[in-house]
């Protein structure tokens, strides 16, 4: 039976000419990261798509992929203390005007069209985030502080979610930039480059109107479980 270990192997090798900077401390750019993005591209077509369900990650995923297809790219970019054995990567397919399925607020702006920022992981969640711009055309990430804070704790994410379930696609701008919560900034990135950020930071996609269905916006995520007491920049 055909595998594709060694395909992904060959595929997701790092580039000889990346490079990382980071924005406020906290989130790394990494340029050119793959020696071989086509590639990277292409295997994607290799995996069953499925709706997203119930999560902040509206419109289509891919099966996921074992943990070992994302720790070499961990290892080589920083000196983090991550169990292993809890990574995991996937493509996420992102559109104009997308859902989930399953979803239990059906209107909510956060988990939709994400017009408003979510943290990507549970209460109590340790995880770092990677993704990949797979396409031609440069991608936006939002970042955003809730009461004053970009990581906030659990009681405080709760707190945000209340605060935002009243947002609506026409009152959103009222409830924003106000001191409560604040859009901080955006990173910008091409082709090939990459972030990496805490899980537990308001962070939102920019879904512009380009991206359909048919032609989704095509990112490779990664994700890390930290050992708790790792204390990686971002
Ligand atoms: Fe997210």
């Amino acid at each position: 039976m055909m595998v594709l270990d060694e395909l992904w192997e060959q595929s997701s090798q790092l580039s000889d000419e990346y490079s990382i900077e980071f924005h406020k401390g906290e989130i790394a750019l990494v340029k050119n990261i793959f020696k071989y993005p086509e590639m990277v591209l292409k295997f994607q077509k290799l995996l069953s798509v499925w709706e997203s369900t119930g999560s902040a990650k509206p419109g289509l995923m891919s099966l996921k992929m074992p943990p070992w297809t994302a720790c070499h790219i961990a290892d080589e970019l920083f000196d983090w203390d991550y169990i292993d054995k809890r990574s995991e990567s996937e493509y996420i397919y992102f559109y104009d005007g997308n859902t989930t399925k399953w979803n239990e607020q059906p209107d909510n702006i956060v988990t939709n069209e994400c017009y408003l920022p979510h943290v990507d992981s549970d209460a109590g969640g340790y995880e770092i985030i990677g993704l990949v711009n797979l396409n031609q055309k440069n991608v936006r990430t939002g970042f955003w502080s809730y009461m004053g804070e970009m990581a906030p704790d659990d009681e405080l994410v709760d707190e945000y979610y209340e605060y935002s379930s009243s947002a609506t696609e026409e009152n959103y701008k009222d409830k924003i930039n106000n001191g409560i919560l604040n859009h901080e900034f955006d990173v910008e990135y091409g082709f090939n480059d990459a972030i990496f950020y805490h899980s537990r930071i308001l962070h939102q996609p920019h879904i512009d109107k380009f991206y359909t269905r048919e032609n989704p916006r095509i990112m490779y995520r990664t994700c890390y479980t930290l050992d708790e007491d790792d204390d990686c920049d971002v």
